[in-house]
């Protein structure tokens, strides 16, 4: 590959996906993009490139771009925030919206799924405390490979092992020679749909709880703060936004603060701390609820 296919590949992903790769990243691009050649019958990148140029590129751009995403993920990823999600957050927006028996969650780069299923999971393990609620996870994703993926909800030996905890294995999944398939009332609970980030997402109305998790660190400061603007304007104003663990908004946006005592978890700054979290004795009533 030249250095001005490489620029070329460059300018391509960040207009397309806002993905910012730095100028020393040919390895990652070659690994990638080499068997999608190959799979295109083109002899090479600088083929591939050169065909994109040719105009009338569709779909190899878009599986350009797909290829050249990270979609590494797995179940209960870095634990702290689902712990967080059942221990407090849940509790408190049961509590908060009683009367409206309804929460809307929106997992912001689902991959190939195990993010929102844990969510699902979650919400599920709360029993008796969310039965006859209408409860929405949506997840979205730039790539259709994952979310076809996602939607179909089988996984290996090695991706259940990764994060989930057995018990849930056993509960929640159906085996099926190697491979382990979540249930269908699982599944159902989570609507998977496609959705860049760099576009408009605001038809997406309003939701309780955002997770937005290791898919900003690609982006450069504007992008980044572009979607955390965008983000706030859809978190209710006791919302809850997730980020990863290597993620956060210090020095990018003033729309969130982080959440008392909840690494990983941040509220609109505009949100009173008090509305962040219910009282003791309502978690405690929630709690019971769910057990
Ligand atoms: C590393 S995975 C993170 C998955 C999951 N959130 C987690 O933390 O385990 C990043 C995901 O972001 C998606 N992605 C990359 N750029 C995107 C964009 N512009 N809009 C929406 N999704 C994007 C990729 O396709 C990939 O599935």
């Amino acid at each position: 590959m030249t250095p001005l296919d490489y620029e070329y590949l460059r300018r391509l992903l960040k207009e397309r996906s806002g993905i910012d790769l730095s100028a020393d990243k040919q390895y990652l691009v070659e690994s990638r993009l080499v068997p999608l050649a190959r799979k295109s019958n083109l002899p090479g990148i600088p083929e591939l490139v050169q065909k994109m140029k040719g105009g009338g590129a569709e779909p190899l751009t878009s599986e350009v771009v797909e290829a050249m995403t990270t979609n590494e993920t797995f179940f209960f990823r870095d634990k702290i925030p689902f712990d967080h999600l059942k221990e407090a957050v849940l509790p408190a927006l049961i509590h908060a919206r009683a009367a409206r028996r309804s929460l809307r969650i929106w997992c912001a780069a689902s991959s190939t799924g195990q993010e929102p299923y844990s969510i699902a999971m979650c919400l599920k393990e709360m029993g008796a405390a969310l039965s006859g609620w209408r409860t929405e996870i949506v997840a979205t994703d730039l790539s259709q490979a994952v979310l076809e993926k996602a939607r179909a909800g089988i996984f290996s030996q090695f991706e259940v092992q990764r994060g989930l905890p057995i018990q849930l294995l056993v509960k929640y999944f159906t085996q099926t020679g190697e491979l382990w398939q979540l249930n269908a009332d699982i599944r159902a609970m989570v609507q998977h749909r496609q959705l860049n980030l760099l576009q408009d997402f605001s038809h997406l109305g309003s939701f309780d709880i955002i997770f937005c998790r290791n898919v900003l660190i690609y982006f450069d400061q504007d992008t980044k703060a572009s979607i955390f603007g965008r983000i706030a304007k859809m978190l209710e104003p006791d919302g809850v936004l997730a980020l990863g663990a290597a993620e956060s908004v210090v020095g990018i946006t003033s729309a969130f603060k982080p959440y008392p005592d909840r690494r990983g978890l941040y509220c609109l700054s505009m949100a009173p701390v008090a509305r962040a979290g219910a009282t003791p004795h309502a978690l405690r009533a929630v709690a019971s609820a769910a057990r």
